[in-house]
């Protein structure tokens, strides 16, 4: 007879369509230092921002399967894009096997806490904003929030290529940020996992006018909620967790950058979706 497995000692999923996804997975090492991470970024169909709705279900569906594989207990969808695009179908599809935690709604509740009644910018992938689903989960809350939400599908390729700490992305960024829909904010979400790299320049645009929110802290929180809720929260063990990084597509230049958005260069191992 084989032991059960303790489900508090399985692994946590994070998936984003490349490395972005990372500044989130950081996050929820930093909250969850006892919690074996298991991540998978979809190099190899990046960027999801560009893609329809039903490309981005077919690729969170074959992860998900990746995680399940790993016994995840919970898997959380480290990209706004795919969170917008595929949140419920991951759900359903996952059903009792795991929990599923995504960008949006702990997002939405912090914004409804914090900022009832007055202008809020977001910035996004194209995926994010024209799917409108931040305006209609804000909206539900019918607490007063004026949602202004712009696609800014330049920050992504610019981060990407390395450009988060100089001239050119300073000029990139004040010409999104200096766009009309965003005039008049009191704070501005972070709605794309790539863009905690650029918030200390937009903090610096801002000169303290408006609030940058970033929401890592946030949704890490709520992972860190939905497993102490159900008692599935790691024990603390004399080693720390080996947490295991995958990506559909490898290429050095990912693993070089991988410093960058998780704090430390990690290896990345290659997983092709499709055979
Ligand atoms: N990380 C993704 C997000 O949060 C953006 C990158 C992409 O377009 O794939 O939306």
């Amino acid at each position: 007879m084989t032991a059960t497995p303790n489900p508090a000692a399985r692994p946590i999923g994070i998936f984003d369509s490349g490395i972005g996804g990372l500044t989130v997975a950081r996050a929820v090492a930093q909250r969850l230092p006892h919690e074996r991470l298991v991540y998978f970024g979809d190099t190899a169909h990046l960027p999801y921002g560009e893609k329809s709705t039903a490309a981005i279900q077919a690729y969170a569906v074959k992860i998900c399967d990746v995680l399940l594989r790993q016994h995840c207990k919970l898997i959380l969808i480290a990209c706004n894009s795919a969170s917008a695009a595929a949140y419920e179908l991951v759900r359903e599809y996952v059903g009792s096997k795991a929990l599923v935690v995504g960008m949006i709604d702990p997002v939405v509740a912090y914004v409804g806490q914090h900022y009832a009644g007055r202008p809020v910018g977001l910035i996004g992938t194209k995926q994010t904003v024209g799917s409108n689903i931040y305006r209609k989960k804000i909206d539900q809350l019918d607490v007063g929030v004026d949602l202004h939400a712009l696609a800014t599908p330049l920050l992504v390729p610019m981060i990407e290529e390395g450009f988060f700490a100089g001239r050119v992305s300073e000029e990139i960024i004040r010409a999104y940020l200096d766009h009309e829909m965003l005039q008049n904010i009191d704070a501005l979400v972070l709605a794309c996992t790539h863009f905690p790299l650029i918030k200390p320049q937009m903090e610096a645009y801002y000169q303290g006018r408006v609030a940058v929110l970033d929401p890592s802290d946030v949704v890490a929180a709520t992972v860190a909620e939905a497993l102490a809720s159900r008692q599935l929260l790691a024990a603390s063990a004399e080693q720390g967790p080996r947490h295991q990084f995958y990506v559909s597509d490898f290429t050095r230049s990912f693993e070089e950058s991988t410093r960058i958005f998780f704090g430390q260069e990690v290896q990345l191992d290659h997983y092709p979706l499709w055979e």
